[in-house]
């Protein structure tokens, strides 16, 4: 089973995705988090940064681009096979409001015939191999299956499904069972991505569908770093591991970012690695006050030296 680490906006860039596929690794892949090309394809210092084949060199990353216009995206291809990617990813999930607003994302899948015709042109003319992140519709679930027979006229690399509609955001369970009938007939590979949150949600995922290619995991990976590892029969999340890659991720945002920025960058990463800590909410509490980089790792240090890890860690989506 192939396990690729989801995108994640604010969290996965170079940065992390370089201290990750260090300490822990796992990932067979390491999806961006999107670019979303305009007519001048001007990237910005961030994005040139996150994409710049120095900051990514021997971790496998895939390039994600958020386009609805053929001459955008295929621009943007052409600039990254330039650059020496062998890859890109399609976005065609994304649900923010301001995303969908634009016929981005999400909001491709509100207009079938809009989408075909961009595949249409996409997939002529690429000069790299195209795989697809989508959603099962946009309101209702029932749209997947006009979606899938678009989906099933193209040469797709993968195709990435979070099983859950637009308007569902990230509420609710998926809907994989939706995914069946679908992976008998794909002719490529096929990947499920949503609330992959520990080894057995993976392992009764891979039980359920085991003709699917592989999952990608965010949440759940952001979690527990060693999420990829314990799948894969590997060693469980230890206090030295986990201490290792908060200190790892620390020194690189230091070293690359203001340290105000850094620490912003740190408190969005343990809103996450929090959950691996038993009876951490003091702990975690005076962390997230935390303004100085000084106050910061007072509170980091007393946070692993008092508390101890829970034996699961998992993401609890708010309420
Ligand atoms: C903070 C955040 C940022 C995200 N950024 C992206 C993105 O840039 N591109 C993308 O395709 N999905 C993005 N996603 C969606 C994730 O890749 C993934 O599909 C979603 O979290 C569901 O998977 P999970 O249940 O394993 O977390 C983002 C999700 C979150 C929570």
């Amino acid at each position: 089973m192939k396990l690729y680490f989801a995108p994640m906006e604010g969290l996965t860039d170079a940065l992390y995705r370089r201290v990750h596929h260090a300490t822990f690794g796992g990932a067979d892949k390491y999806f961006m988090p999107f670019i979303s090309p305009a007519h001048s394809l001007h990237f910005t210092a961030r994005e040139m940064f996150d994409l710049s084949p120095r900051e990514n060199a021997g971790v496998p990353v895939v390039p994600q681009i958020l386009a609805k216009d053929a001459a955008y995206f295929l621009g943007t291809v052409n600039m990254l096979r330039d650059a020496g990617y062998t890859e890109v990813n399609l976005n065609i999930g994304c649900p923010s409001g301001t995303v969908t607003a634009k016929g981005k994302g999400a909001g491709m899948l509100k207009k079938p015939d809009e989408l075909r015709f961009f595949l249409d042109e996409i997939f002529a003319r690429s000069p790299l191999p195209i795989s697809v992140k989508t959603r099962i519709g946009f309101d209702f679930p029932e749209e997947w299956s006009a979606l899938a027979e678009i989906f099933l006229q193209y040469p797709l690399l993968e195709l990435i499904i979070h099983p859950r509609t637009c308007r569902e955001f990230y509420s609710g369970q998926p809907h994989n069972e939706l995914l069946t009938g679908f992976i008998a007939r794909a002719p490529f590979p096929v990947i499920q991505n949503g609330n992959v949150f520990t080894p057995a949600d993976a392992h009764a995922i891979d039980t359920a569908y085991p003709a699917l290619t592989g999952l990608m995991m965010g949440r759940g990976w952001a979690v527990n770093p060693a999420l990829g590892q314990e799948i894969l029969g590997g060693k469980k999340l230890t206090k030295d591991g986990l201490v290792l890659f908060h200190d790892r991720l620390y020194r690189a945002y230091t070293q690359h970012w203001p340290k105000s920025a850094a620490v912003g960058r740190m408190h969005g990463i343990m809103g996450y690695l929090g959950f691996c800590f038993a009876d951490a909410g003091k702990q975690l509490r005076s962390l997230r006050k935390s303004t100085t980089p000084q106050e910061y790792s007072d509170a980091a240090a007393r946070l692993f030296d008092e508390c101890d890890l829970v034996d699961t860690p998992v993401f609890l989506p708010p309420d």
